[in-house]
């Protein structure tokens, strides 16, 4: 055992965030010379609760601040004052923290507080509009003006950083943490499990999710008045669609499609079976910022339910469309790749912009190499 390099403390509260730190703790643990402390704000409950235990990760610290139909005023004031004391009492050498969540840039700021370095996972993407993602690229472009130390998933996004820097930024392209978790999750083998014994997967399955902030509504209406129209002209279609947890979403989702044929609502689902379900996916519709990065590693096509991506990499190889919110676009794009076997072979092949399964490891020898300079700046 070498010198102890210190405490880091690795701070998140919604599902996407936990599965792509899993990894990231994952090795952080393995690490004898780092004294690594989960701290999670539990902005989502049931849904960070499902990752942590997949992944067998038992935070030491749970803000459990999680409110029904809870607003960004909330959140973004439990986590500040909730992390303040945390982080007096721990007093970390690094705090990381993860993508753009209303958590992320609030724990980013309660560590800037306290002067403690910030090293920020998921780093520079960008639309460039600030009111889409809502208020997701505010907030990732905020925490990359707090972060010390930038880890970015691929060259596009270290760019980004590099032209927005005022002082020279410290930049890592490691790829994406996602790939890590998706990689020891999809199994050749893999059983599904009861909750999904309804889905006929000898049809050609359309896996949807829907919860974006700037969809709720009228949007929304338009993606699902989309999905009965295609059930109803394509008969060997099944539409699996798990729900998110957000009222907003649920309801809207149960009074449209609740009793409809070939249209299955079921709760979200634990990142292993629901990883399995994408590979075992014709089509892929979504404004999920994960799945875009997920669905062209297993060559399923993706279209996209946002007017902008900050995930332009796989746009741009093909295997993901920016479809929008309209109706008829949404239907038109599905049905194309339903009816034309040459335009779903094009959009159909693997690719991976996002990583090699071995971006953990990357972020976690940076963090070495930062811990070391400081404790010799310390001496
Ligand atoms: C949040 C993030 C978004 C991320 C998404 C991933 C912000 C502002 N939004 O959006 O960036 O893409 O998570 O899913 O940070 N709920 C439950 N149980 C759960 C989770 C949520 O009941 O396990 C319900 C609650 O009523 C909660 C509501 O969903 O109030 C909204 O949760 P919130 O985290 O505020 O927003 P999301 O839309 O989930
Ligand atoms: N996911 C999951 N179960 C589900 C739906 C999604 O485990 O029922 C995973 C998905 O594979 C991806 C992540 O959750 O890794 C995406 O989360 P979400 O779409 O909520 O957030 P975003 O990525 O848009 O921030």
């Amino acid at each position: 055992m070498g010198i102890h390099l210190g405490k880091v403390m690795v701070v998140f509260g919604t599902r996407p965030e936990a599965i792509k730190m899993a990894p990231v703790i994952n090795e952080l643990k393995m690490e004898e010379d780092i004294n690594t402390i989960v701290a999670v704000t539990a902005q989502h409950r049931d849904m960070l609760d499902q990752v942590l235990n997949l992944f067998n990760i038992k935070p030491d610290y749970d803000l459990n601040l999680m409110k029904q139909q809870q607003d960004l005023y909330s959140v973004t004031s439990e986590v500040l004052t909730g992390m303040k004391e945390i982080l007096e009492k721990e007093k970390p050498s690094l705090v990381l923290v993860h993508g753009d969540t209303t958590t992320t840039f609030a724990a980013a700021l309660a560590a800037f507080y306290q002067k403690i370095p910030v090293g920020h996972v998921e780093a520079g993407l960008r639309t460039k509009n600030k009111y889409s993602p809502f208020p997701e690229e505010m907030n990732r472009t905020l925490t990359g003006k707090l972060a010390e130390l930038h880890f970015a998933p691929t060259d596009t996004s270290r760019e980004n950083l590099l032209r927005e820097a005022a002082a020279n930024f410290k930049i890592w392209v490691t790829g994406n943490t996602v790939i890590d978790a998706l990689l020891t999750t999809i199994k050749d083998d893999y059983q599904f499990p009861k909750e999904l014994s309804k889905i006929n997967f000898n049809n050609r399955i359309l896996l949807v999710t829907t919860h974006r902030r700037e969809n709720w509504g009228e949007k929304m209406r338009q993606i699902y008045g989309a999905l009965i129209d295609l059930v109803e002209e394509f008969t060997d279609i099944e539409v699996v669609f798990p729900v998110h947890k957000n009222p907003i979403v649920k309801d809207i989702a149960h009074e449209m499609l609740g009793d409809k044929e070939r249209i299955h609502l079921i709760e979200p689902l634990d990142y292993e079976p629901f990883a399995n379900l994408m590979n075992a996916s014709h089509i892929i519709l979504t404004d999920s910022g994960g799945m875009q990065e997920e669905a062209p590693s297993l060559g399923k096509p993706v279209l996209v339910l946002r007017d902008t991506t900050e995930r332009p990499e796989a746009v741009e190889a093909g295997t993901v469309k920016l479809t929008g919110t309209v109706h008829e676009h949404i239907y038109n794009d599905t049905k194309q790749l339903l009816t034309n076997t040459q335009e779903y072979e094009k959009m159909a092949k693997a690719i991976n912009p996002y990583g090699d399964g071995k971006a953990a490891k990357r972020i976690i020898k940076t963090i070495k190499e930062f811990l070391y300079v400081r404790i010799g700046n310390l001496n």
